[in-house]
């Protein structure tokens, strides 16, 4: 049965994927542009390294990259051709920086992120994420420039990718549809192998408190109203809740108080949890199943719940296939490899990122890209660990970086010049977006 869906599901993607690369011909086998696209990025080499690694050696948190907004900015303020707004529609540390072409032209858009994590520095390798941005939208630039393509390339700065969703404001502030962007571009390290698709979930954050009423714990116990039971019983529900949910239905969460004195009873209590679905329609329903379990703990107790949903929830990633592709056929004529598509690209799902939202609307990819220690070891650890973060510094791991910046900039001078391409990524988009609500 299972495997019955499973083969089902692999030939209806075969089925899209054919019908795709028949609309885009030469993107199947045409990389002319990857040795002038390497030529360049090899020439910055320097530039690039001082750009992840003073990124990397300086970690600063989400909406708080002051350093990195500045040192971004005026390194591209000092290109030739670029215009660069800093702090873009008052976000503090978002910045924009765009390359007009010979003309009106497709328009490409990279996004570069590089806040750090509490007490990890950059565990998650936004200093990679900030480099490969700046270096694709640099050879983009570059091959526009030399071909004389019309066109547009933006590099975006998305401060806040870690738990805020900086790009979710900058949506909600409108820039990228006031940029009027045509394919929006990034990636991420990872211990795992090269692929162009990223699979994460949708997710939404909240915090909560009961309310209880303190009293002597031993002499006048029943004058109570315990906030701490309140918490225990929600997290118990939560726990056998798991046996009747989606096997992508995530939940984690921790407790941030209990109560302050073991002879007292607890009035108030507090925990923050996150949960994560494999779409949105999940994850509402999923949520609503969650939430019951912190109203059982205030019914069962007595005590009153104030829950509160962070803002910016997360889309789950929706990547694009022709783009893929694309990514796909110059990583490989730079001499990477990439796992079978048709597995790929259903592969379990993991994380979040807020590039989600914006692929949901533009059509998008996060190539994933391996990183290693400078001794050429696998970090022990992924995204979020310590091991990570060391390898995050390393040289090996920014050419890694540039290596799929290379490939992100043939994907977009593929979109400049293949007739047609772009026409048929914003369908398949806009079919995906029909078939399912990913
Ligand atoms: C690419 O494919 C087309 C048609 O499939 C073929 O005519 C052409 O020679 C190929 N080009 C290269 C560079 O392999
Ligand atoms: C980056 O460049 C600045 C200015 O040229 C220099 O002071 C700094 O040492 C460089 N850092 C790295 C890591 O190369
Ligand atoms: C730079 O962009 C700003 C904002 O879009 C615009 O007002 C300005 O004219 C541009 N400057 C140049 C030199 O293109
Ligand atoms: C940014 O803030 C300034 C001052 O608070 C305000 O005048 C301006 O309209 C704001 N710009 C945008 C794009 O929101
Ligand atoms: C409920 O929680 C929110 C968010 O933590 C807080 O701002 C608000 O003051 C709380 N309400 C009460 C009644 O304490
Ligand atoms: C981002 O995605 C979340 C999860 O689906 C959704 O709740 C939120 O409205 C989206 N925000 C924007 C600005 O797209
Ligand atoms: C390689 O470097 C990592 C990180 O410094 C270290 O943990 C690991 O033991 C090293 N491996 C070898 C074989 O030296
Ligand atoms: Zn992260
Ligand atoms: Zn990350």
């Amino acid at each position: 049965m299972a495997k019955c869906a499973y083969l089902l599901t692999c030939c209806l993607v075969l089925l899209t994927s054919s019908a795709n690369a028949s609309d885009v011909r030469r993107q199947d086998n045409d990389t002319s542009h990857v040795d002038a696209i390497s030529d360049y990025v090899d020439s910055i080499y320097d530039d690039m390294w001082n750009i992840s690694k003073t990124i990397h050696d300086n970690p600063e948190l989400g909406f708080k990259e002051f350093k990195a907004h500045n040192l971004l900015t005026s390194f591209m303020e000092a290109q030739d051709g670029w215009n660069v707004t800093r702090s873009l529609y008052n976000i503090s540390t978002s910045f924009s920086a765009v390359f007009e072409g010979s003309g009106d032209g497709p328009v490409i858009s990279f996004n570069s992120e590089y806040d750090a994590l509490p007490n990890l520095g950059h565990a998650c390798g936004h200093n990679l994420i900030a480099t490969v941005g700046v270096t694709g939208a640099l050879a983009t630039a570059k091959i526009m420039k030399g071909q004389n393509l019309p066109g547009k390339v933006i590099l975006f700065g998305t401060p806040a990718e870690e738990s805020l969703g900086g790009k979710v404001d900058m949506l909600e502030a409108g820039i990228f549809d006031d940029y009027e962007i045509d394919i929006s571009l990034i990636a991420h390290p990872s211990n795992g192998p090269d692929t162009p698709y990223m699979r994460t979930f949708s997710t939404s954050r909240l915090d909560l408190e009961y309310y209880g009423k303190t009293a002597h714990a031993s002499a006048a116990p029943y004058e109570g109203i315990n906030a701490q039971d309140a918490l225990v019983l929600a997290y118990n529900a939560i726990g056998l809740l798991r046996q009747q949910s989606q096997r992508t239905d995530q939940v984690h969460g921790i407790i941030n108080s209990g109560g302050t004195s073991i002879n007292v009873i607890p009035e108030l209590s507090s925990a923050s949890f996150q949960i994560r679905a494999k779409d949105d329609t999940d994850l509402d329903s999923w949520s609503a199943r969650i939430l019951k379990c912190f109203d059982a703990g205030a019914v069962a107790t007595g005590t009153e719940l104030n829950l509160t949903m962070r803002d910016n929830s997360y889309s789950a990633m929706l990547s694009n296939d022709i783009l893929a592709t694309s990514w796909s056929k110059y990583f490989t004529a730079l001499g990477g490899r990439v796992p079978e598509p048709s597995l790929d690209r259903i592969k379990d799902q993991g994380g979040s990122t807020d590039q989600g939202n914006i692929s949901k609307k533009w059509p998008s990819i996060q190539p994933q890209f391996q990183i290693y220690n400078e001794n050429g070891s696998v970090p022990t650890g992924g995204p979020h660990t310590a091991p990570f973060e060391v390898a995050a510094g390393s040289k090996k791991s920014f050419d890694k970086a540039l290596m799929t910046a290379k490939g992100l900039a043939g994907v977009a001078v593929d979109v400049l010049t293949v007739e047609g391409m772009l026409d048929a990524i914003k369908a398949e988009l806009e079919s995906s977006a029909a078939s399912s609500d990913m």
